[in-house]
């Protein structure tokens, strides 16, 4: 395990689980505070709760906002897949797409009812991430593709496919909509299970960034510059979207 910060918490014979308890994240003195996610990925994560509520309210009274939060989501998507690549270690896809050993081993003590400590996502949560990107990006991309029965609402892509295609992009849009209704479900249950089942409030470091950890975690953060970059090319992509792609 090359990640220094999975270290006390996801493997046994760490020596830094060894100074602070014997077992793999189980319940831990929570002595040290931390700052274990960047502002960028919460703002992405706020915004992205802002902007789906509006798209979904905004559907069919008022298209224009429709298209329009559809399209920040766009960036969002587009700036969120930058940037796990390029933020900080717990915002990183290779950080929190784990392997099948590591979802076993978390799957083992999922009714442990001890408070749990992990820094970023638990190896189940982060694919759920990986999920709910994917259904994101259906969702948006299916948008810009559709066109209503009547032909009069559509997206910004839609005259690059005949009338029946956009329908049928319409189609699969409603459908993808369902399945990111049922991921975010499953979301909200998964964060309320921690809260009350096993005692550990993931919300306040979502708002804040900041979690109570037994052991300073080893966590790295991108410069500000890089998450600024990163935020003007992905609205950059997702205006030229809006234009129809053309020059
Ligand atoms: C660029 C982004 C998007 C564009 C261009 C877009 C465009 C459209 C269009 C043209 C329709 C009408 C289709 C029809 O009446 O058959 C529609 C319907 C709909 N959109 Fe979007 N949309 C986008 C993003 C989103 C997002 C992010 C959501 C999530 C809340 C969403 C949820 C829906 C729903 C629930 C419908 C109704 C589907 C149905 O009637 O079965 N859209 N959208
Ligand atoms: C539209 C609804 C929502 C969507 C689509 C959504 C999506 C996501 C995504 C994609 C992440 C991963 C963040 C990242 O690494 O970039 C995440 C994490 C998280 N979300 Fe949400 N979220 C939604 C609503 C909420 C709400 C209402 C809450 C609080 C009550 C919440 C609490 C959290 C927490 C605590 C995490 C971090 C989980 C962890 O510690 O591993 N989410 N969410």
């Amino acid at each position: 395990m090359h990640d220094p910060i999975q270290k006390w918490s996801d493997e046994p014979g760490s020596s830094q689980q060894n100074r602070t308890s014997s077992r793999w994240h189980c319940a831990l003195p929570a002595s040290v505070r931390a700052k274990v996610w960047d502002g960028p990925t919460r703002l992405f994560h706020w915004l992205l709760v802002i902007l789906l509520a509006i798209s979904w309210w905004s559907h069919p009274m008022h298209m224009d906002w429709h298209r329009d939060s559809g399209l920040a989501i766009l960036a969002l998507i587009i700036f969120r897949c930058i940037w796990g690549f390029a933020g900080a270690t717990t915002a990183r896809f290779k950080h929190f797409l784990r392997g099948p050993e590591a979802i076993a081993r978390y799957l083992g003590q999922l009714w442990n009812r001890d408070p749990v400590k992990h820094v970023g996502h638990n190896p189940l949560g982060g694919w759920s991430v990986a999920l709910m990107l994917a259904g994101l990006s259906t969702q948006v991309v299916s948008g810009l593709f559709s066109v209503d029965i009547d032909g009069l609402e559509s997206g910004p892509l839609s005259d690059r496919v005949d009338f029946e295609t956009g329908r049928w992009f319409a189609v699969v849009h409603g459908l993808s909509f369902t399945f990111l209704e049922i991921l975010i479900g499953t979301h909200l249950c998964a964060v309320s299970f921690y809260l009350l089942y096993k005692r550990t409030n993931l919300v306040t470091p979502m708002v804040s960034g900041w979690s109570r950890l037994p052991a300073h975690p080893n966590v790295h953060f991108a410069r500000p510059v890089v998450a600024a970059a990163a935020a003007v090319f992905a609205s950059a992509c997702a205006w030229w979207v809006s234009t129809g792609l053309r020059w």
